[in-house]
């Protein structure tokens, strides 16, 4: 994928630039990678992702309220697909690129895209993440949470509560008018303090129309700008924070299980959220 294409501002036949055009255009003068128009959503379509994002956290909350010690991850996908589509929604990751089923359940060493089975059970001590997409009426919204069967660790549940705590502060970082690549250097950072790795190899989104857009979310710092956050952009940021390297690989037997190269455990949320001249709006709460 190529990571630092021109986009160019375009200024619509007849009309003249505003003051939000002049800024972009300013950036970009700058040498500044800026968004492509089709990135700033228009009302409709933020009125159509909210909606989305209030069925995936509807989702969300029902599998925190399920989940258990002793159930199999299969179970969790059916609850998963079953409240979508009972709301009039399609699980977006069913049939994406050919993945199997409804959801993303990733428990321990498994850094993302766990594919659920009903031969496997959470057990007590376990950290899992459930991570839910949804489209409704066209609209993508994406989210994931961490779980944690019974009682684990210390060390596991202060892996969960700092990728937590990486999440809430890589959005935080991210500001209207700055750049994509303030998030992953706030979330390092603090990862990094607490003795944590970040993983490199899967990124945030653009996340919308479609299930994965521009721009590419590093979690990490790239010591690039990256793309200009501009008001209207709808972009996730889900950072998986590992417990000992940041190096993963795939699973080759399944083509999508996400694994730590040192099997030590990772932990990841995610939100979906607007840029407003505020700040970030998170869609998935
Ligand atoms: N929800 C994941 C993300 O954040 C994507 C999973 S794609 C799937 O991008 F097909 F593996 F589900
Ligand atoms: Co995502």
């Amino acid at each position: 994928m190529t990571r630092r294409k021109n986009n160019h501002w375009i200024i619509p036949p007849g009309l003249e630039p505003t003051p939000f055009d002049l800024k972009i255009m300013t950036e970009e003068r700058k040498g500044r990678l800026v968004p492509p128009r089709s990135l700033i959503k228009t009302p409709e379509q933020i009125e159509g992702i909210r909606q989305s994002g209030i069925i995936n956290t509807g989702v969300l909350d029902l599998i925190a309220q399920e989940i258990h010690e002793g159930m199999s991850t299969a179970e969790i996908d059916k609850l998963v697909y079953d409240y979508t589509t009972d709301h009039g929604a399609i699980p977006a990751p069913l049939n994406y690129e050919g993945y199997p089923k409804s959801v993303c359940t990733s428990i321990n060493e498994v850094v993302c895209h766990g594919i659920p089975s009903e031969y496997e059970y959470l057990e007590a001590g376990d950290i899992v993440n459930v991570d839910v997409s949804t489209i409704l009426n066209g609209y993508f919204s994406d989210a994931s949470r961490m779980f944690i069967i019974g009682e684990t660790t210390p060390r596991k549940a202060k892996l969960v509560n700092v990728a937590k705590e990486c999440l809430a502060i890589g959005a935080e970082a991210a500001k209207p008018w700055g750049y994509i690549g303030d998030i992953g250097k706030a979330i390092e950072r603090h990862a990094r303090k607490n003795g944590f790795s970040v993983v490199r190899d899967l990124c945030g989104h653009g996340v919308g129309l479609e299930f994965h857009e521009e721009p590419e979310v590093d979690h990490y710092n790239t010591h690039h700008h990256g793309m200009l956050i501009v008001p209207g952009m709808v972009f996730t940021i889900e950072p998986m924070i590992n417990m000992g390297t940041h190096e993963v690989f795939i699973d080759e037997e399944d083509g999508w299980t996400v694994v730590t190269e040192d099997e030590l455990p990772s932990a990841q949320w995610e939100h979906t959220f607007l840029v407003t001249e505020n700040g970030l709006e998170v869609l998935t709460h």
